[in-house]
């Protein structure tokens, strides 16, 4: 790894607080299940209540509890304010805004049809083609692409000083990255193109005869005509969805927008995110910093609880002997005693690998913050503070 120029090491962040001071936008990335979304509402809290201005959290799939708390159920792609008094309950007095919004895949496309269709007429027909209904519905492809997209109009819109967005759980984390252009070269391609032939002039070559005549006996010519319809419709938006596409593209690799990649130290979304920051540094887009959640306590480290563990392990009985009576049947407690000490020595086997891993983390040029494994699920504004807290500084 070269270490960056000397100018570029003076101007990064030390810590998430200067990172979100200093950027008007940050994609949190990463495999699916290591605090994501959390993380992204985390910080967007901290930034409402401590940096004030207006903060904006785009979600992508709050866990139901969350969401509640966020006050987002059924709202769609309608941003909404979180209350004052949500922020008071945990004890903070915000300086800021937060709103937060879900990302609403299949309002976001027809958003996008109705923007990009030459006509009202066009556009219904699109938005009627039932080949248009499946794939804006439940294309995984279309989620990377929507995401971004509605970024980008939210960003245009310049109601928000940050916005911080949550990205959906792809089968490949750098999937939504490439979308823009996969959604630029789809439009340019030759397949699309190809496919739109027989709808417009309906004189077939010898090439493409048999095929049509095999499809058409198959899926029944019904299917091919909703296929080629679709396609000639979607043709009509190439210029502005190219457009826009590659606009969405520049915003990401605008010098006000960083990505934030978590990861929990587990081996694979470990990988994954190593892998990521690669992908990120190949694009030239900015890594503004590595969160490491999920951690596991210092406490597990420390010798001398080891030994106790080791104790409770090696003389369970001895020791139940010593506590009072009343605690329960001796051959009970040294059973839960050693089962204590076990765990816990399974446990700073994980922790000690994870301080290993933190430490080879740490030379790394972007920032790196840790949150530790909360032993409940964090589903409130109290909890996002709480993480955010220490990832904070
Ligand atoms: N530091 C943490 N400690 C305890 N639970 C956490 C922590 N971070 C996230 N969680 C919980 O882990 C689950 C998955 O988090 P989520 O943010 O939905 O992951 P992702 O968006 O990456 O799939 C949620 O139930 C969340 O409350
Ligand atoms: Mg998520």
């Amino acid at each position: 790894m070269t270490p960056p120029p000397e100018k570029d090491r003076r101007r990064r962040a030390a810590s998430i607080e200067q990172l979100l001071a200093a950027k008007e936008i940050v994609i949190c990335c990463g495999s699916g299940g290591v605090g994501k979304t959390t993380a992204a509402a985390a910080a967007a809290a901290m930034a409402a209540a401590n940096l004030g201005g207006k903060v904006l959290v785009l979600t992508v799939d709050p866990a139901r509890r969350l969401a509640n708390a966020l006050g987002l159920e059924g709202f769609g792609n309608i941003e909404k304010p979180v209350p004052v008094d949500a922020f008071k309950a945990a004890g903070v007095e915000p300086r800021g805004e937060l709103w937060a919004a879900m990302l609403d895949t299949k309002q976001s496309w027809d958003d996008l049809v109705l923007r990009h269709a030459p006509d009202e007429a066009t556009a219904y027909k699109i938005l009627e083609n039932p080949l248009y209904q499946n794939v804006s519905g439940r294309f995984v492809q279309s989620h990377d692409y929507i995401a971004m997209e509605r970024l980008f109009d939210l960003h245009s819109g310049g109601r928000y000083d940050l916005i911080i967005v949550d990205t959906p759980p792809t089968r490949n984390a750098i999937d939504f990255l490439r979308a823009p252009d996969r959604m630029a070269d789809f439009f340019s391609s030759r397949l699309l193109r190809w496919l739109t032939v027989p709808a417009r002039s309906r004189v077939m070559n010898f090439a493409t005869r048999p095929f049509y005549q095999v499809a058409d006996r198959i899926l029944g010519s019904q299917f091919l005509e909703d296929i080629a319809e679709f396609f000639l419709l979607f043709h009509t938006m190439y210029a502005g969805f190219v457009e826009r596409a590659n606009a969405v593209t520049r915003l990401l690799h605008d010098r006000r927008t960083t990505f934030v990649v978590v990861t929990t130290l587990e081996a694979a979304p470990l990988r994954e995110a190593e892998f990521f920051v690669d992908a990120l540094r190949e694009d030239k887009l900015h890594i503004g910093a590595r969160v490491l959640n999920k951690v596991l306590p210092r406490y597990l480290l420390d010798g001398a609880s080891a030994r106790v563990a080791e104790r409770l392990c090696s003389d369970g009985p001895a020791i139940a002997a010593a506590m009072p009576a009343e605690l329960g049947e001796r051959v009970a407690v040294a059973r839960v005693l050693q089962e204590i000490g076990e765990s816990f020595l399974n446990f700073a086997v994980v922790a000690k690998r994870e301080a290993e891993q933190r430490a080879e983390l740490a030379s790394a040029p972007d920032v790196v913050a840790t949150a530790p494994y909360f032993e409940t699920d964090v589903y409130d504004l109290a909890g996002l503070l709480r993480l955010g807290q220490t990832i904070w500084t």
